[in-house]
């Protein structure tokens, strides 16, 4: 009899450990869903009032990265929106629509290593939206430096000399240019590079895990996706937003005039800001 008690106890040790872990994981969660107040840098009572006027400046806008999971989606908000009155895409191909919303679209295509050639192409835009990027898995880590770090920094470089007045970063959650992570440090040292250019105003988004349909398959996010499907359900804002929610704040906030010249929204702000205007019924 007595030789069965060491394994009831480990085995009781396992499950207090087990306990443990996810009690720590929960408050985890929880800090991240709660310690960021997620206020939306000004609140907007009537985005739709906010958007019809915007329409009026008859602004014009660029996107990098369009072909991507977020630049796609945001194209089609900003078509469907038409809240631009010119839009042109910057990329190094060539992509076909058949969607009537987008037979004005203006198409530039550049050789992201050569940027400096194509300075014409990033002058007399307005608002510049850049949702460029790779991964270390698909270019290695060079080529994500180069991406992620260079044609972005570059891009913004043309920009800013090209007139463009607002220019819009799809960062990530976490960035920071003191991390020891490759990926983080990339973000936080693109993130600070560009604020150094001192555009007119500068929206940094730091959005954490995409949901999306991707296309490419990407087995790593997929499997963080899939894993983190009930905590998403449970803590929405904690650690994931919806590519639908992502690019409505980033054109509401483009929308709302800004008396700030940097503006920072983390995950939960993006939330926010990307159900402005929602109908709550
Ligand atoms: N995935 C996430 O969960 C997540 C979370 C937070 C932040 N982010 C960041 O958000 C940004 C957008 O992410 P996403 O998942 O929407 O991007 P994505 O679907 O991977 O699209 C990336 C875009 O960058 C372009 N691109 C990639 N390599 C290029 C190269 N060598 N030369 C020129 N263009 C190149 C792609 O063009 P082609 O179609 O021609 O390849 C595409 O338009 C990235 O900076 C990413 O790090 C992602």
């Amino acid at each position: 009899m007595r030789s069965g008690r060491p394994c009831v106890s480990m085995l009781g040790g396992g499950v207090w450990i087990a306990l443990c872990v996810l009690v720590l994981i929960a408050a985890i969660t929880f800090h991240q869903e709660h310690s960021d107040p997620g206020d939306i840098p000004r609140m907007a009572t009537d985005i739709k009032t906010l958007r019809e006027e915007y329409k009026q400046l008859n602004r014009s806008c660029f996107i990098l990265g369009a072909s991507g999971e977020t630049g796609k989606e945001l194209l089609k908000e900003i078509a469907q929106s038409r809240l631009f009155s010119k839009i042109t895409l910057i990329g190094r191909r060539k992509l076909t629509y058949e969607d009537e919303a987008y037979k004005d679209l203006v198409q530039e295509v550049v050789d992201f290593e050569k940027l400096d050639d194509y300075a014409a192409v990033f002058q007399g835009h307005d608002v510049g939206f850049c949702c460029l990027g790779t991964t270390k898995a698909k270019s290695g880590e060079a080529g994500f430096i180069r991406v992620d770090h260079d044609y972005v920094v570059k891009s913004a470089q043309l920009a800013k000399s090209g007139g463009c007045k607002h220019f819009n970063l799809e960062s990530s959650k976490g960035a920071n240019k003191e991390s020891s992570f490759l990926y983080l440090r990339v973000k936080g040292e693109v993130e600070a590079e560009v604020e150094e250019m001192g555009f007119e105003r500068y929206t940094i988004f730091r959005p954490a895990v995409l949901l999306c349909d991707r296309q490419e398959s990407r087995p790593a996010e997929w499997f963080t996706r899939k894993m983190m499907a009930p905590i998403s359900y449970m803590f929405p804002t904690a650690y994931s937003v919806p590519i639908t929610t992502l690019v409505k704040a980033m054109l509401n906030n483009a929308v709302i005039p800004s008396e700030k010249k940097v503006e920072l929204l983390e995950n939960k702000a993006i939330h926010n800001m990307g159900k402005l205007g929602e109908d709550k019924s």
